[in-house]
């Protein structure tokens, strides 16, 4: 029986770094109200000749040099973004032909479930190792958030940040790897979180037509089921929440993963925490976490590690994997 296994992971954050205290340069907005609310001092903007494939290269070139593969060797490419570079090509392809692959020919697809998106792309990215349709996969998690943000609203203009993970999985028939995982979406609620430009919705442009999100609302949703689906996934792989060694929650808001991490009775210190120098960088927060906490030596061989994600509108995920 195979399973999906990191063998490597890599992350990129662009140079610029927007503080708190820069944002209290440009709007109605206080170091203490963004700390207090939601646990972030600074995030990464990307630079104006910058966009969503570039990252996503940067933190693959990393992941692959770390794996010892080159790129035509992988059999897919999966990226999990809701800031594309375009409508067409995926960044999936603009990221493949960056990285000197396209005539291997891989398969290459985007997923949009926004702040789930990785773990949508690493459950995509299991089904298909484990099918044995495929054995090496580059997963990527990516976001240039600060080109849809909408910069005269203060209620969501101060969460968001840019930047790329990526994880390289290869089939694996030991103990190590993806033991479960659990994906959910409810379209009722599009109107929570919405982004309507660039489709063929809405032709005209401005702020109209860049993120909106009801954020209180969606707190609480979000809270209750990152608990349930979390709870779901550990009586699936029959995993008891004391025997987690290590979360990396996406990384929205510190009092989510506060709330979820209290209503499961796991530690906080067991928790991952990037928020705070990242921001909310959406479906590429969880890879980057996870790539910082390898660096760091946060995660070591054995772990068993609890992801969970929530996202527009509305997505949801948790993922068990045995490192
Ligand atoms: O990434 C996946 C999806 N997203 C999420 O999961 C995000 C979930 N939501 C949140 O994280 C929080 O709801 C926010 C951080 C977005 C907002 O925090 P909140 O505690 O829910 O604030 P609120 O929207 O209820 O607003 C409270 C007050 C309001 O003032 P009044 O009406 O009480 O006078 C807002 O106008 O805070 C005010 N406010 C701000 N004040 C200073 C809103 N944004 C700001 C700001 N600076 N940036």
């Amino acid at each position: 029986m195979y399973k999906a296994r990191i063998i490597a992971t890599g992350g990129y954050l662009p140079e610029r770094i927007l503080t708190n205290h820069d944002l209290e340069k440009m709007m109605d907005t206080s170091d203490e109200w963004i700390q207090k609310r939601t646990g972030i001092k600074e995030r990464h903007i990307a630079a104006d000749n910058q966009v969503t494939s570039d990252l996503a290269c940067e933190a693959s070139k990393q992941a692959l040099k770390r794996a010892g593969i080159t790129a035509d060797k992988l059999d897919m490419i999966i990226v999990g973004t809701c800031t594309p570079d375009m409508t067409l090509p995926a960044v999936a392809l603009h990221l493949q032909r960056k990285l000197g692959a396209g005539k291997a020919g891989c398969a290459a697809v985007d997923m949009n479930a926004a702040c789930s998106g990785f773990l949508y792309s690493m459950a995509t990215a299991n089904a298909y190792i484990k099918s044995g349709m495929a054995k090496n996969i580059l997963v990527v998690g990516v976001e240039t958030l600060s080109r849809i943000v909408n910069w005269d609203d203060r209620s969501t203009a101060v969460i968001f940040g840019d930047g790329a993970g990526a994880a390289i999985l290869t089939q694996d028939s030991g103990k190590r790897g993806i033991i479960a995982s659990e994906l959910h979406a409810d379209g009722d609620y599009a109107y929570l979180m919405i982004a309507p430009g660039n489709g063929t919705f809405h032709a005209p442009t401005g702020n109209y037509t860049k993120i909106h999100m009801e954020g209180h609302d969606t707190f609480k949703i979000a809270v209750r089921h990152l608990e349930n689906v979390s709870r779901s996934v550990l009586e699936k792989a029959g995993v008891k929440p004391e025997e987690i060694d290590v979360v990396v929650p996406h990384q929205a808001n510190v009092r989510i993963i506060g709330s979820v991490a209290k209503r499961l009775d796991i530690p906080m210190e067991k928790c991952i925490l990037t928020i705070d120098h990242h921001g909310n960088t959406a479906g590429a927060s969880i890879p980057l976490a996870l790539n910082e906490a390898v660096e760091n030596g946060r995660i070591t061989d054995g772990d068993m590690i609890l992801f969970n994600a929530f996202g527009a509108s509305i997505t949801w995920g948790s993922m068990l994997v045995r490192w």
